[in-house]
């Protein structure tokens, strides 16, 4: 009866989508023409819905939207009226018809919307699969469609090759009751084409284009709040001003914080010393922070890596780098050493062996860190909180200020800067867990976002309105986890910028952290950003481009007749150094804070 109830709802549902894009003009920009070469992999036509269904498993149904408005004339409903347990449980799916060879640059063109009923949030993935085997994955595009027709461009590379049929497109629709209008499908291929290609609309994400308007706009923050001003006044031994006097300032730190995850194995274990060499040159080059990649982790705290955690803390110290600690519980039982997993079944005796464990470890580094995250994916990890209560949690954060009083400690989660910036289940998890934190007095001094990014790469504006949400909350927030898994280089390098500069645009932002750098200690080669042979890949070129030039102030002149100079620097520490007419040189050191900073300059001094 109630399956009845549901089908009718869904009959009528197509009608009344059925009128709606009957009645409306829609406005979309045209196709591009195909460049010499390219070939269609798969035709449009193949958005049948009889060849597209393969899902009998969730409780779907797929029609034919007929238009003439628009510039396709084919459409499909999909109507998914449950959530199963997978989402390629409800799918739409198309054979290629040609041959891809990997590495062929493919783009997926079509339209998206989702109808004005029902009311909800719909979602639909787009994937290039292998068909069949173990369905190797070119891309996973998380997309989600609004109320009106968008075109969506998708650029991707192939991760494989594949006869014709050999693989897939497919739209996967099982993300519970929703409906969702794909039309105007046409898959290209335009083999080993160099660089980008050229997109009308917009890239794999809103925003990426030059002249995008949230570009000028965080331009204008960085100016207003990672920049203040600087005025040196020079004077010769006399007390006078000393006009014409040559003047230089150069940035040699920054305030904000610009970190990446550091390999203890690489620094300290056998290895090619080239490449040692090369790794800690680039790490001080480019960093001011420092968070150790997985040896101040439980379970390396108990195995013989805490040696080399101890060895790389003391190189960082000495090399003026802060560190971040990472992380003292992660509370999901495969990041716990096996020894605590044991006590899985015995609640108390696990209560007081994490207890024990903060205690320890934030002791033993008391004063090292300058921050920790404390407690690592609460959210995404619940089980231990689940079985200990989640009051547990502010617990955890009182031992550890307890056990080393200067570090600031943070809470750490993913799934709120990534994935579309539209998982609302940990967005709003994380909010309403750091809220209960807060009201139970819990010492927390900011908030950790990850930001792993795969293919779901947020617009930049969408980065704002998450930052500006969390904001909310009313403590810093951080970067902790940065990087882009994917093998478009031109895509990585642009959203390397773009990610960077939304963030540091965000006044209540105060460091990004990126997962590393070199090819040669990455789990995949994807998301490093210099190869294993040292080559830079673009966005190493964008990074240090943006840390070394263009977010670093050098400025020089001559002091003006009272002996003044002025510049407008990035926040931060500086050194200034001035020639004088009769050859005498003098320098000094100065801190550029939000206030500004006034300087005088003498010789002998
Ligand atoms: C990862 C490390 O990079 C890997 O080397 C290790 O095998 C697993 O952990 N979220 C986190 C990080 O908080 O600690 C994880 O680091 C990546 C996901």
């Amino acid at each position: 009866m109630k399956r009845a109830i549901l089908f009718l709802f869904g009959f009528l549902l197509a009608v009344a989508g059925y009128l709606a894009v009957a009645v409306f003009l829609f406005k979309v920009p045209p196709s591009p023409p195909l460049p010499a070469g390219a070939a269609l992999v798969a035709p449009s036509v193949l958005l049948e819905p009889a060849a597209f269904l393969s899902a009998g498993r969730g409780a779907a149904v797929v029609r034919k939207v007929l238009n003439s408005r628009l510039p396709f004339t084919r459409a499909v409903r999909v109507s998914s009226y449950s959530r199963p347990p997978q989402s390629y449980d409800i799918q739409l799916r198309a054979p290629t018809t040609g041959p891809v060879k990997a590495g062929d640059l493919l783009v997926a063109r079509f339209f998206l919307r989702k109808p004005l009923f029902p009311r909800t949030k719909a979602r639909v993935d787009f994937v290039f699969e292998q068909a069949g085997g173990d369905y190797k994955k070119s891309i996973v595009l998380p997309l989600e469609p609004g109320p009106r027709w968008r075109r969506v461009d998708v650029p991707f590379r192939s991760a494989g090759d594949y006869p014709a049929g050999g693989a897939q497109a497919a739209f996967r629709a099982g993300f519970g009751p929703q409906a969702v209008d794909i039309g105007g499908f046409e898959l290209v291929n335009y083999g080993r084409a160099p660089g980008r290609v050229p997109l009308t609309a917009f890239g794999l994400y809103e925003g990426r284009e030059a002249g995008a308007p949230w570009r000028a706009e965080a331009e204008q923050r960085i100016e207003k709040f990672r920049k203040a001003s600087i005025a040196v006044t020079v004077l010769n031994p006399d007390g006078t001003p000393a006009p014409g006097a040559a003047v230089e300032i150069k940035q040699l730190k920054h305030a904000f914080s610009f970190g990446c995850a550091v390999n203890s194995k690489v620094l300290f274990d056998k290895g090619p010393e080239g490449d040692k060499r090369r790794y800690k040159e680039t790490f001080l080059k480019l960093f001011n922070s420092a968070t150790i990649e997985n040896g101040l982790k439980w379970p390396f705290w108990e195995g013989d890596q805490k040696r080399w955690a101890d060895r790389t803390a003391a190189w960082l110290a000495a090399n003026g780098v802060k560190l971040r600690g990472h992380t003292l519980i992660w509370p999901g039982w495969e990041h716990l050493p096996v020894s605590a997993g044991k006590l899985r079944k015995n609640q108390e005796k696990l209560r007081a062996a994490v207890r024990r464990h903060i205690t320890e470890e934030a002791s033993y580094y008391r004063g090292k860190a300058a921050d920790w995250d404390v407690l690592n994916e609460p959210v995404g990890h619940p089980e231990v909180l689940a079985l200990l209560g989640q009051g547990e949690a502010a617990e955890w954060f009182r031992l550890a200020r307890a056990a080393d009083p200067s570090a600031r400690l943070f809470v750490n989660d993913y799934g709120v800067l990534d994935d579309f910036g539209a998982n609302s289940g940990q967005q709003d998890g994380y909010e309403a867990f750091i809220r209960s934190l807060l009201d139970e007095k819990a010492p927390l001094d900011g908030i950790g976002l990850q930001s792993h990014f795969k293919w779901d790469l947020t617009p930049p504006a969408r980065l704002l309105t998450v930052l500006d949400r969390f904001q909310g909350l009313g403590k810093p927030l951080l970067a902790t986890e940065f990087d882009i898994d994917i093998t478009d280089e031109e895509l990585q390098a642009d959203y390397l910028r773009d990610f960077m500069t939304a963030l540091f645009s965000h006044p209540a932002v105060e460091g990004i952290t990126l997962w590393g750098f070199w090819e040669g200690v990455h789990s995949e080669p994807a998301p490093a950003l210099y190869r294993k042979d040292w080559s830079k890949k673009p966005a190493a070129e964008v990074l240090e481009e943006l840390l070394l030039k263009k977010w670093r102030t050098a400025a020089g002149g001559a002091a003006d007749k009272r002996g003044k100079f002025g510049a407008r620097g990035f926040l931060g520490s500086y050194e200034v150094r001035v020639s004088f007419a009769n050859g005498a040189t003098a320098a000094a050191a100065f801190v550029l804070p939000k206030e500004g900073a006034s300087v005088t300059v003498k010789p002998g001094k």
